[in-house]
């Protein structure tokens, strides 16, 4: 949820802090702020982007080998440079940035306001710093120590790092629930919530662990569990490149991603699909084929766009393997008390493997026994490391809040997963695996046709650019394509947009329908094609606007809609990694042509590692 950068070593840490910092904006941008240690501490913050707390401090010494930056997405307080981080203590010798909840520090608050402990802003990270300030006082202890007992003692989740005043040779960092990474340089070291800001210094890096802390010098690093033992560090090389994270020449970050999936498709099948020998080699399910073949049932929790990539794969799985699948909101998961018995399958899916009601989700499942099978883009991510085994999507950083190719990596990972399972248990024809696994190979060269659509999209958006509702029509494999183009159109053009089933709409929605209403249906050739023609004609007897994703060469269908979007023609377990890429073009252009951020959408936030 908020983006963390810490620097220390023989460069000026500010200018590595600030650029990282640009890197971290997709995980929130409420507010930005830098603490740099230089003949004591200097803290700089203030509500807004990053760019804004740049020019704000152009032409200010920021000389300092040690610091640590913040951008926010506002959890406790408002957005505004009171509550911005960095905080500091009362002593102001501590400064401290953090991303996660402290979910006591109301009570921790009072403690410390009776002690005579006053307080800035309304956020639990000032509360927590000044609480490390309190024990260190009343326990004359190191700071390492005092942030240990405090860590003891708070409830939630946390990433922090910590200026000390007086130890300007040393950075202090925590981890339980969100995610860090210590980047290992000659000389230096650099902290951040994910690799984006280090992978251009260095590509050895370290994921700290949940209850792990670190006491960072220029030239040390040591790693210490809740124990206080010292633990080894695990240094791993990192596998993206600086070009992954910039914008390759496209206008925004969303775009890019979009045109990049015949690419990462045909990544996250590499090495894993071979038509031509009817095989699927899937590393992260070899020691688990046997639990999936004998499992009574799989449950699916995610949320947004991987919730429905769990719809999706909730049709595959249950065609292919015959294995009842339940997709579960992974918020509601979590609070109403599911059933989860014994050899029950739980799949997680996540983007950014950090999304907190999924982490939760699976945790409390994992507790009653069931074994967690997580679908991520994100190695060392939190839900990587929890699930028991897993398939990585290898779709490369997503930087756009908007999914798109991780949708469709998670698509043709979970389709892969189906049809190793179907085989495995011989509960798919021999025939017709090998044509799905054939069509799954063309999934690279039918996205790239359909991105040929690009420039009419763009038409239609500029026609319907200021509807005030949407309404995206689908059935069986496409009802949760047409879920995702509704939400792919809300939140990056603000337009309120609503996905159904299509079958759904006499049910109520239809009331919605006049002339001002675009009507998107995706009505490729499948097994409800005929059914969906009736719905399309419905909707043209009220009048309203109808834009039809069809299979190219549809004859039936252009001579009802207002607008035509023609794909590649694919088996209908297929067909949505194909029929989304016109939705998501379509909710790129809208929201581009409405003079929106497409990229950092208003109150949204990459990774939503809060309850
Ligand atoms: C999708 O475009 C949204 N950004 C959001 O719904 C997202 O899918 C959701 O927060 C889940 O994120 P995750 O895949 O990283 O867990």
């Amino acid at each position: 949820m908020c983006g963390i950068v810490a620097y220390i070593g023989q460069r000026q840490a500010y200018p590595v802090i600030l650029k990282g910092l640009k890197r971290l904006e997709y995980r929130g941008y409420d507010s930005a702020g830098v603490a740099i240690l230089n003949n004591g501490l200097r803290v700089y913050k203030k509500k807004g982007k990053v760019a804004e707390l740049e020019d704000w401090l152009t032409g200010m010494d920021m000389h300092g080998h040690a610091g640590i930056g913040h951008t926010r997405w506002a959890t406790h307080g408002e957005p505004n440079d009171r509550n911005a981080h960095p905080h500091t203590s009362g002593d102001q010798q501590l400064a401290i940035v953090h991303n996660g909840i402290i979910e006591n520090y109301a009570q921790l608050k009072k403690e410390l306001v009776k002690q005579g402990h006053q307080f800035n802003g309304e956020t639990d990270t000032e509360v927590l710093i000044h609480f490390i300030e309190e024990i260190k006082k009343q326990n004359q202890c190191t700071t390492e120590e005092a942030v240990r007992i405090a860590l003891k003692r708070v409830v939630g989740a946390y990433v922090i790092v910590i200026l000390d005043a007086g130890h300007p040779d040393t950075l202090i960092a925590a981890r339980k629930g969100s995610p860090l990474v210590i980047g290992i340089g000659k000389g230096e070291h650099f902290l951040a919530s994910d690799a984006s800001p280090i992978v251009e210094y260095t590509k050895e890096v370290v994921f700290v662990n949940d209850y792990e802390m670190a006491i960072i010098k220029a030239d040390e690093l040591i790693l210490k569990n809740s124990s206080n033992e010292v633990q080894t560090p695990y240094i791993q090389k990192l596998d993206i490149e600086l070009a992954a994270i910039e914008k390759g020449g496209f206008d925004h970050f969303m775009l890019k991603e979009i045109f990049e999936q015949p690419q990462t498709i045909f990544d996250s099948l590499r090495g894993r699909l071979d038509a031509g020998q009817g095989s699927v080699i899937l590393g992260g399910l070899r020691e688990y084929t046997g639990v999936f073949k004998e499992a009574q049932r799989i449950m699916i929790v995610a949320c947004g766009t991987s919730w429905h990539a769990g719809l999706v794969a909730e049709y595959m799985i249950e065609d292919l393997t015959r294995i009842p699948v339940e997709v579960e909101y992974a918020s509601e998961f979590r609070y109403r008390n599911p059933v989860v018995n014994e050899g029950d399958i739980i799949i997680a899916i996540s983007q950014s493997g950090e999304t907190a009601d999924t982490l939760v989700a699976m945790e409390s499942a994992k507790e009653k026994g069931a074994v967690i099978f997580g679908i991520c883009n994100v190695v060392g991510s939190s839900i990587s490391r929890t699930s028991h085994a897993g398939v990585f999507t290898h779709a490369g950083p997503e930087i756009g809040v908007a999914s798109t190719k991780a949708f469709t990596a998670q698509l043709a990972v979970l389709c892969l997963m189906a049809l190793k399972i179907g085989y495995e248990k011989d509960s798919i024809e021999r025939k017709r695996y090998l044509q799905l696994l054939h069509e799954l190979e063309l999934v690279p060269e039918k996205v790239e046709e359909a991105l040929k659509l690009n420039d009419r999209i763009k038409e239609i958006a500029e026609k319907y650019k200021d509807a005030r509702d949407f309404l995206y029509l689908g059935r069986g494999y496409n009802f949760p394509v047409a879920l995702e183009g509704a939400l792919k159109l809300k939140e990056i053009s603000y337009i309120h947009a609503e996905g159904y089933p299509a079958a759904e709409m006499k049910h109520g929605p239809i009331a919605l329908v006049d002339e001002s209403l675009p009507v998107v249906f995706i009505a490729t050739r499948d097994a409800y094609y005929e059914k969906i023609l009736s719905n399309i004609q419905e909707v043209k007897a009220r009048k309203g606007k109808v834009i039809a994703v069809v299979t190219q060469g549809d004859k039936n269908i252009p001579p009802l809609a207002d607008d035509i979007i023609e794909v590649p023609e694919a088996d209908e377990l297929i067909a949505p990694m194909i029929n989304v890429i016109p939705l998501q073009l379509l909710a790129y252009h809208v929201g581009v042509l409405k003079g929106y951020d497409v990229d950092k959408p208003r109150n949204l936030a990459k990774s939503v590692t809060v309850e």
